[in-house]
């Protein structure tokens, strides 16, 4: 029925087909409350400590320095609170922890530098238009640079001796910092290294049925791959959840970014890996690997379902018709998995963090079953991005 058929049968009292009811989008301004509520509580239990929240051991709230490369997603999350509710208390908390990272700006450490600055001063800036923020974030685009290497054609992740140039599939997620400085400044390098980088990767890191692989270590001297490894996946050869969430994110922002079809056509494969995958759990909240010992019994990782949540939401937006209300349609059984109790935290319990049971290195021996802040970060952000997706294309 269209709205002025429905407004005109409403006006004569004759019955009119209510629109169908979106139970998230209804969960959305409770969810934010709770998470509100819970921050306020992160922020008390934290007062007086110079660190930043990223996970809990053992019970116990574990901080982190600057340098970690989890420090900008607190920041980043309290941004997001500031824009989800409008109170001037979350502004003052997101500026006061974002300037935390102020040393961030000329740290070449490794490839973090992206998800550091551009989760914290990024959505700073992008909110408030602060211009000390802008300065930051230039001069960490120009630090995250330094570690580019035109020969392999890639911004190198670490420097760990166990590889020559390792990259990895999470370094996607730090080119959103230098386009953003290329839009900015109008210097075109920053935009032509996550081009570059974009390429390589997709030449490299993909295996025929678009899973990726963690890490791919380079020959510096050659510029060719030279082995195919994980750090933090189940096997070489086996698609380690969040490594898959930030394939399909950077792929999907690089799209946006550049209009680069080929960065969408990347970004659609995936997405179609993972919405089809055998072994995706009928609540959509994938194991840490989906190639993990011990399925159905293995733990899960939401924070490899809020970043692949946040990042469908988007691509379904570039992908549109049918295949893009499939990509929407499966982000929120996602959120409608992460806002309910099986994964949000009771007020007061998980550390004071969102969400609980995510995975950060099992094979490492640790961070299993966790909170982790980048999944509180990535959820608020699909939240937010939900809202204004069906808000811009309401249901017929
Ligand atoms: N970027 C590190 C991780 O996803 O654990």
């Amino acid at each position: 029925m269209n709205m002025r058929i429905a407004a005109v049968c409403g006006a004569l009292g004759m019955p009119v087909a209510a629109a169908p009811a979106d139970e998230l989008l209804e969960r959305i301004p409770s969810t934010i409350e709770a998470a509100a509520a819970q921050y306020e509580g992160m922020l008390a239990a934290i007062q007086g400590d110079p660190g930043l929240p990223r996970t809990t051991a053992g019970g116990k709230r574990v901080m982190v320095g600057p340098k970690d490369w989890t420090s900008g997603f607190f920041p980043g999350s309290l941004w997001y609170l500031h824009e989800a509710t409008k109170a001037p208390r979350w502004r003052e908390a997101a500026d006061a922890y974002t300037r935390r990272l102020d040393s961030i700006r000329h740290f070449t450490g490794n490839h973090d530098v992206g998800f550091m600055l551009y989760c914290s001063y990024g959505n700073g800036w992008r909110l408030t238009k602060t211009p000390d923020y802008r300065d930051v974030l230039l001069d960490g685009a120009k630090a995250l640079s330094t570690r580019f290497h035109s020969a392999v054609g890639a911004i190198k992740s670490w420097d760990n001796p166990r590889w020559k140039y390792p990259v990895i599939i999470d370094n996607m997620m730090n080119l959103e910092l230098l386009t953003w400085a290329s839009a900015e400044s109008g210097d075109a390098r920053f935009r032509d290294i996550a081009v570059r980088h974009a390429d390589t990767t997709l030449a490299n890191h993909f295996r025929p049925d678009a899973s990726t692989w963690h890490v791919v270590g380079y020959d510096p001297e050659t510029g060719k791959p030279a082995v195919k490894q994980t750090h933090q996946g189940a096997t070489d050869d086996s698609a380690w959840a969040r490594g898959q969430a930030w394939g399909l994110y950077g792929y999907t922002m690089m799209a946006r970014e550049t209009k680069n079809p080929s960065y969408l056509a990347q970004a659609r494969r995936i997405a179609g890996f993972l919405a089809k995958h055998p072994r995706l759990p009928a609540d959509a909240v994938p194991y840490w690997d989906f190639d993990a010992p011990g399925i159905p019994d293995a733990p899960r990782d939401a924070s490899a379902a809020a970043i692949m949540a946040s990042a469908l939401i988007e691509l379904s937006g570039l992908a549109g018709g049918d295949e893009g209300k499939a990509l929407l349609d499966l982000a929120r059984r996602q959120l409608l998995s992460l806002t309910s109790p099986a994964y949000l935290a009771p007020k007061g319990e998980n550390g004071s963090f969102l969400l609980m049971h995510c995975v950060g290195h099992l094979p490492g021996g640790k961070e299993i079953d966790v909170p982790l802040v980048y999944a509180d970060y990535y959820f608020l952000e699909a939240l937010l991005r939900y809202r204004a997706a069906v808000r811009s294309t309401p249901p017929k």
